[in-house]
């Protein structure tokens, strides 16, 4: 008995059989799209294809783009942005939770609505909503930001005066609203509340108490951005251009919470009342940026948005650094995931396992610089390809001023090695600028940096950067606190100022 046989093949027949089975990137049909209905987004690394992005043929219209910090999800999610703005004249919403949209937004000419620094959101506002939806979202916003389902009977309560608030304005509760009468507020709802505790005929005085306290914090005098006549119009955020929703200045991460739901309820509503339109590509954009709660739970709107966002051309992109923060609904129904850099293992091993993709991916994107990409994209129907690709580097609208810190000058041969560390950093003049700003650095020396910085090609290797703050007497402790906001490690920081001492 033989183990190993031989075979007579003819040519033909041999060039039949598929050897590489697994070709590593799909064919240029699926990534060159109609440059005047896709968006451009960069050269694939093995082919050289100039990839752009179309949903036509994906399962729907969304993207989850992850990566360390500094990888360059912002850039990408703006890359992005105003290219679809060009080809489909896309309108994009950012909640943006750390405000760093802000400046970019403002250079490209959209609008900044800045909540907590002159703006308010009346969380009451229907918005063409009734009476008796709002308050049920109002609530569902509450269990998600608090502790109230685990208690049935404050939330029967609270239900119960945000509903008699509207019917004491005249609203009733079933039906579309006039747009022109105005919506009660948080303190309406709170005066009935207290209204019932004073009666003291309410059998559990401190259910109601309890419920009190629980909208009172989003009410008080100073803090009531929710809790007061509205200064925008949420209605038609969907139609304006490029809007940057700061929500940087809100006092708590529950609070800012609370503002992306409910700035995520009003916008599904509002896409859910416009219905289908025939036009080409994305209607509108949502942009969740490091948003983790808002993200991660799923009694959030943006489930909904990603399960029905695609009949109504509406896109969510979002954005994190730690993709397990992104709710599995979410995560695994996107159809475009943007893979950027990425450092921990435990995430790399999330992402490898959810998107099944090869250890020649995996080991391709460890290896990531900042910009570099992975896309993986889920097609409707089934393809004999890898569904996941390299490129070579998001090609971005080129920022004006970009500047280059470079710290392996300080590093060993190991540390250079290591796909971990990172050696170079990169800054546009603006956000550079902020950095400098808030490490307490005056206005006047800021400039003199600056002008030093252009004179050596903006490009700097951090003893070299050091030596400049130091020229202009910025204190250590400064200049600590600046390499720490700019991403260096305590090791990295201590080390460099020993090689200048020496
Ligand atoms: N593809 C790219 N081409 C050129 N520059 C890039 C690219 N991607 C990112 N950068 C630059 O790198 C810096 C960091 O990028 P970015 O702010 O997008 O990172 P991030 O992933 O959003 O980080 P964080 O999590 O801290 O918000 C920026 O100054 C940006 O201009
Ligand atoms: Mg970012």
């Amino acid at each position: 008995m033989t183990l190993v046989r031989t075979q007579n093949l003819m040519s033909n027949e041999l060039a039949k059989r598929v050897f590489l089975s697994r070709p590593p990137e799909p064919p240029h049909e699926y990534l060159l799209n109609d440059p005047t209905n896709s968006i451009f987004i960069g050269i694939t690394k093995i082919f050289g294809a100039p990839f752009s992005w179309t949903f036509a043929n994906l399962t729907n219209p969304h993207l989850a783009v992850v990566g360390i910090t500094g990888a360059g999800k912002s850039f990408f999610v703006k890359t992005f942005l105003i290219r679809a703005s060009y080809v489909w004249n896309t309108n994009a919403i950012i909640i943006d939770w750390a405000g760093e949209y802000r400046a970019w937004v403002k250079q490209s000419g959209g609008t900044v609505i800045s909540l907590a620094k002159g703006d308010y959101l009346n969380i009451m506002d229907l918005s063409g909503m009734k009476p008796l939806d709002r308050a049920k979202q109002i609530v569902n916003s509450l269990e998600i930001l608090t502790d109230i389902s685990q208690y049935p009977e404050q939330k029967r309560l609270t239900t119960e005066a945000l509903e008699q608030a509207y019917v004491n304005l005249g609203f009733n509760l079933a039906s579309v609203p006039d747009p022109k009468k105005e919506a009660p507020t948080l303190k309406n709802v709170i005066s009935l509340l207290e209204e019932k505790l004073q009666d003291g005929t309410y059998e559990y005085p401190a259910e109601l108490e309890n419920a009190i306290y629980r909208l009172r914090q989003f009410a008080r005098e100073g803090e009531d951005y929710f809790a007061r006549k509205s200064t925008l119009d949420l209605g038609k955020l969907v139609s304006s251009g490029l809007v940057d929703l700061d929500i940087s200045g809100l006092p708590d991460e529950s609070f800012r919470a609370l503002a992306a739901l409910f700035i995520l309820q009003s916008l599904k509503e509002k896409m859910r009342m416009e219905g289908w339109s025939s036009s080409k590509g994305l209607r509108a954009i949502v942009v969740l940026d490091e948003a983790w709660k808002v993200a991660s739970d799923e009694r959030s709107d943006a489930v909904m948005i990603v399960r029905e966002g695609r009949k109504y051309q509406f896109g969510l992109i979002v954005a994190s650094q730690n993709p397990t923060d992104i709710n599995e609904a979410i995560f695994s129904n996107v159809g475009t995931t943007v893979i950027l850099r990425i450092k921990f293992e435990k995430f790399m091993n999330y992402l490898q396992g959810s998107l099944n993709y090869s250890n020649f991916i995996r080991k391709e994107i460890s290896r990531f610089g900042v910009g570099q990409a992975a896309i993986d994209m889920s097609f409707q129907t089934s393809v004999q390809f890898p569904e996941i690709f390299v490129i070579d580097k998001v090609v971005g609208e080129i920022p004006l001023d970009v500047y280059t810190l470079s710290v392996g000058d300080i590093m060993n041969q190991d540390e250079l090695e290591n796909p971990e560390m990172q050696k170079e950093y990169y800054f546009e003049k603006i956000d550079l600028r902020n950095k400098l700003i808030e490490s307490n650095i005056g206005i006047e020396v800021i400039e003199s940096i600056f002008k030093r910085l252009d004179d050596k090609n903006r490009q700097l290797d951090i003893r070299g950067f050091i030596q400049v703050l130091n020229e202009f007497k910025v204190e250590k402790q400064n200049v600590i606190i600046l390499l720490r906001s700019i991403g260096l490690q305590d090791m990295v920081i201590t080390r460099a100022f020993t090689y200048i001492a020496t």
